[in-house]
This record gives C-alpha cells, sequence and structure tokens, in this order.
C-alpha cells in the first residue's frame, strides 16, 4: 500500500474519562488524570485516545448531552486542562480523538432553550417539532433507544419535539441549514485547538424521514426485547440523506492539515455499514466495524464475519476492528478469560485498526452495580433486562489500593474488588498477564510490517481453530487461534513461533503443533 496513515498502522484506546482517572478526590476521572497517564499509554504502545464527551453536560446520559460544544465540563476541568493535556499527549507522539455528539444536544442548551420558547422563536427550526397526531397524543410511532416514545409533548406551545434518546436529548434538525453550520463551527472549535480527530456519536441517525412516516412493526420483537426493537428503524435511520452530511463533517476536517481523522459510531449491517466510507471515500475513514461485539464466539462464525467484511470493503477503504466499548459488556464477560486472551491476539492481528477499550488490557470484567447504585439510565429506565451500561463503565483497576489508584474519594460506580489482585501494577509486573499479552501483541503488530499493514489472505476455519495470514513482501505470518476448549494439533509447515496467548514459547521452530485450549499463535512461516 502507499505510505500508510497513522490512523491505519496505530491502535486507538477508548478513554471513558469518568472512570480513568480521578485527581481532585471528587470519584470522578478527570482531564488532569488521564495527561497523568499518557505515559502509562506510552508504555502499552498505544497511538491515540479516543475521549468519550468532556463537554459541559447535565450528565442525564454521562456527557452524550451536550450543553455547550465549545467548552469542558468543570468535573473534567477546564478547557486550559485540555490544551494542556494535548500538548503533553502531542509531546509523546500520541494523538487525541474527541467525542463529538451530532444528533442531539441537552435540553438545558441554550439552543433547545431557545427553541421550546415559542413557535416562532428564530431558533425553533433548530429541532424537531410537530403538531400533536390526529389522537392527540405523539406524532408518529417513533421509539427512544431508552424506551417510550420519541416525542415528548412540551407545555409552552403544545407541540411536541423529538428524542431519538432520553427526553433530556432533544434531536437536532439537521435539515436546517444553521444547523449543519453551527455544527460545523463547533469542529473547528476543536480542530482549531490541534485535535486529531472525532468520534462522531450515532452518526446513522443524523437525519429522519421529512414525512414522518410511521415505522414498521418488527414481527420478531417479543415480550422482554428492548422496547425500541418493537419497530423497524426504517423511518428514524440511515436515511440516504444522512451521507451528505457525513461528507460535508468529511470535508471540514480534511480542511485542516495533519491527516485526521473521522470515525463513525454505526450499528448496521456490513452493506449498509461500508456506505459510510462515502461516495470516493469522502465520508468517514473509519465506520466502527462493530460484528465482533455480537459474534457467536467460535472459528466459523468469526471466519465468516470476517471473509464478508473484507469483502464488502469498497476499493480503497481501511478496515477497523473493535472489541467492546462503553456501551457494550465486557469481552472477558463475554467470552471468559481464556478466550480474552484469543479476543486480544485476534484484534490485534487483523487487518485493520483496532480500537481497544479501557481496561480489556488487564482483562476488566462487567462490575456488580447493586440496585442503589446504578447510574446509567438505560437501566433505569428497562430495568433487569441487560440493558444497563454502569457495569462496563467501572473504575480502571490501576493499583491494589482501597480506590484502585482510581480516586482516593468515593468512586462514582463501584470498584470491583478484584481489583486487589487485577490490576495494572501487579499485571505488568507479571510475565504471564493479559496486560502482558497485550504489551507484547502491540509491540509484535508496530514492529512487523505484515501485521501492521500487511494484506490479509486464507481465512479459515478447521473446527475450533480460526487461522489467518498476513503477508507484506516476502513475510508471511500465520495466526492460529483454538477457540475451542480442547488441544487441537495443527500443522502450520516450518515456522517459528512468534508469540503465544500463553506468552512460554517464543521463537520455538515448529512443523506441526499443539494448540492448548484457547491458544493462540503468531508464527513466522519460513
Ligand atoms: C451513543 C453513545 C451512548 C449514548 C448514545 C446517545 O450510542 O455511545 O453512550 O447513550 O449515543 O448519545
Amino acid at each position: 500500500m502507499e505510505k500508510p496513515l497513522w490512523w491505519q498502522r496505530g491502535l486507538i484506546y477508548q478513554v471513558y474519562p469518568r472512570s480513568f482517572q480521578d485527581t481532585d478526590g471528587d470519584g470522578v476521572g478527570d482531564l488532569s488524570g488521564i495527561a497523568g497517564r499518557l505515559d502509562y499509554l506510552v508504555t502499552l504502545g498505544i497511538d491515540a485516545l479516543w475521549l468519550s464527551p468532556i463537554q459541559p453536560s447535565p450528565m442525564a446520559d454521562f456527557g452524550y448531552d451536550i450543553s455547550d460544544y465549545c467548552n469542558v465540563d468543570p468535573l473534567f476541568g477546564t478547557l486550559a486542562d485540555f490544551d494542556r493535556l494535548l500538548a503533553d499527549a502531542h509531546a509523546r507522539g500520541l494523538r487525541l480523538i474527541l467525542d463529538f455528539v451530532p444528533n442531539h444536544t441537552s435540553e438545558r442548551h441554550p439552543w433547545f432553550v431557545e427553541s421550546r420558547r415559542s413557535r416562532d422563536d428564530a431558533r425553533r427550526d433548530w429541532y424537531i417539532w410537530r403538531p400533536p397526531g390526529p389522537d392527540g397524543g405523539p406524532p408518529n410511532n417513533w421509539l427512544s433507544r431508552f424506551g417510550g416514545s420519541a416525542w415528548e409533548r412540551d407545555e409552552a406551545t403544545g407541540d411536541y419535539y423529538l428524542h431519538s434518546f432520553l427526553k433530556q436529548q432533544p434531536d437536532l434538525n439537521w435539515r436546517n441549514p444553521a444547523v449543519r453550520s453551527a455544527m460545523m463551527d463547533a469542529l473547528r472549535f476543536w480542530l482549531d485547538r490541534g485535535v486529531d480527530g472525532f468520534r462522531m456519536d450515532v452518526l446513522w441517525v443524523l437525519i429522519k424521514d421529512d414525512q414522518f412516516r410511521d415505522n414498521p412493526v418488527n414481527p420478531a420483537w417479543k415480550s422482554g426485547d428492548p422496547l425500541h426493537d418493537q419497530f423497524i428503524d426504517l423511518y428514524t435511520a440511515d436515511r440516504p440523506e444522512v451521507q451528505d452530511i457525513v461528507a460535508g463533517m468529511r470535508s471540514v476536517i480534511d480542511g485542516y492539515p495533519g491527516d485526521r481523522v473521522m470515525i463513525g459510531e454505526i450499528y448496521l449491517p456490513v452493506d449498509r455499514l461500508v456506505a459510510y466510507y462515502g461516495t470516493a471515500l469522502h465520508g468517514a475513514q473509519l465506520p466502527f466495524n462493530f460484528q465482533l461485539i455480537n459474534a457467536k464466539w467460535d472459528a466459523a462464525t468469526i471466519a465468516d464475519i470476517v471473509r464478508k467484511y473484507e469483502a464488502a470493503l469498497p476499493a480503497g477503504a481501511w478496515p477497523n476492528w473493535v472489541l467492546g466499548n462503553h456501551d457494550q459488556p465486557r469481552i472477558a464477560s463475554r467470552v471468559g478469560s481464556v478466550q480474552a486472551r484469543v479476543a486480544a491476539m485476534l484484534l490485534l492481528t487483523l487487518r485493520g485498526t483496532p480500537t481497544l477499550y479501557y481496561g480489556d488490557e488487564i482483562g476488566m470484567r462487567n462490575g456488580t452495580i447493586p440496585p442503589e447504585l446504578v447510574q446509567d439510565p438505560a437501566e433505569k429506565i428497562q430495568p433487569g433486562i441487560g440493558l444497563g451500561r454502569d457495569p462496563q463503565r467501572t473504575p480502571m483497576q490501576w493499583d491494589a489500593s482501597p480506590g484502585a489508584g482510581f480516586t482516593v474519594g468515593r468512586p462514582w460506580l463501584p470498584i470491583d474488588p478484584i481489583a486487589t489482585l487485577e490490576n495494572v501494577a501487579a499485571m505488568s509486573r507479571d510475565p504471564g498477564s493479559i496486560w502482558t499479552l497485550h504489551h507484547a501483541l502491540i509491540a509484535l503488530r508496530r514492529d512487523t510490517t505484515a501485521l501492521s499493514i500487511g494484506a490479509l489472505q486464507e481465512v479459515e476455519a478447521d473446527g475450533s481453530v480460526l487461522r489467518f495470514s498476513r503477508v507484506e513482501g516476502s513475510q508471511r505470518l500465520l495466526i492460529l487461534l483454538n477457540m475451542g476448549d480442547a488441544p487441537r494439533k495443527v500443522a502450520p509447515g516450518p515456522a517459528t513461533i512468534l508469540l503465544s496467548t500463553y506468552l512460554d514459547r517464543a521463537q520455538e521452530p515448529v512443523d506441526t503443533v499443539t494448540l492448548r485450549p484457547g491458544e493462540g499463535l503468531v508464527l513466522e512461516a519460513g
């Protein structure tokens, strides 16, 4: 390939700022805390950090409800703290990516405060307002992604406003050119300060049907499923007009030097997902590929996912892979601690930019949150059906101290008691830990061109073993992942083991090899 860009070679690390490092003792992480951990991120070997939202917010959805796009919430610090963090990151060769939340603001954003005042307010059309439906109720059947109608009646005028998420998160009207230009200015505000890119929140949801047609009933929905899934998102997501907005954002970002990157949060089937690379690749450079998150954990399923994704990529599009994020159960809880190592090897040896969720490098699991400590509105609205996201947002486990090195105060979510044993300090000293495995995989990926940018070939499932090759010039690496719990003998031909998920057989020459249960190997052929 042509000279690869940093975000093609690199590894992205997601920081959930509330849970990474507290420095002022309020039990919530902050920007100074992140700055104090940059050397750790350098040691781990990452290239870029993406911060979940840090802008001022009433925190109804923990920062995804923004009341000022161009500032920092005092909980996290100040703009000066941000500038310092960015400079400190750049001084270490780290890039910094911000979350951007274009679909909705907080209800307390001054734009919405004005918009809801009267029907003829200058900002009325900045949000999506409709008169009541024929029966006096909501204008149509659209549902909030958190459950319940997506429409909220507003006392001031009797009209309803649209909220695809919480009622505290009114949807912006992206069909209004004034909204577009204000949001592009918000992007420029951060680009001018030097950020290296954005992760765009719910990018596929920005535009809704302009005729406000009812969504069709989902025949597969059954009682106990998320309420939102009662209808199919035909008129509320992935509308064709969204592509023009995506391209508009990209062109603002491309107006700045330094190969800045646009990542899109998009939950869609692959054939629709790849549309977000845009016509002539003028869309998002990295439309997040979440397929591994919901995949059945077996070799045949994963082989199929990888092959179909690679085949669906438009010419020149760069792939990416994700195992978890702040909305999804932890990988170590989904597949267990043995397979979590296989998952790490998969993420870091596939072709494409990997994004690592904070704490996955130490195998953090879903925390247990007693009912009285639940924070997430998703759990409060529909309790007990597994929608709550607090378990994957528990504080980073830095050391064995009472606050796990995260805080000296009372943490906003409980620290997993396992932190006394499983923490960065202990695991980075342990030559057999999952932390050490991540560290070794990241180093191997960085130092081996075939792994970082090489072609992907021969993706196959052989019983419980997933195998594929990464090739660059004369270098051929073979990856073998035993996704089962029985040993499996394989014959890769003459090769040298570079790394095992068990971390105990580097530089071993082999011709045939028995993979232990849940063992993954990277081998160099020849
Ligand atoms: C995205 C975020 C999620 C948030 C939602 C609404 O999906 O990742 O955390 O609740 O958008 O902003």
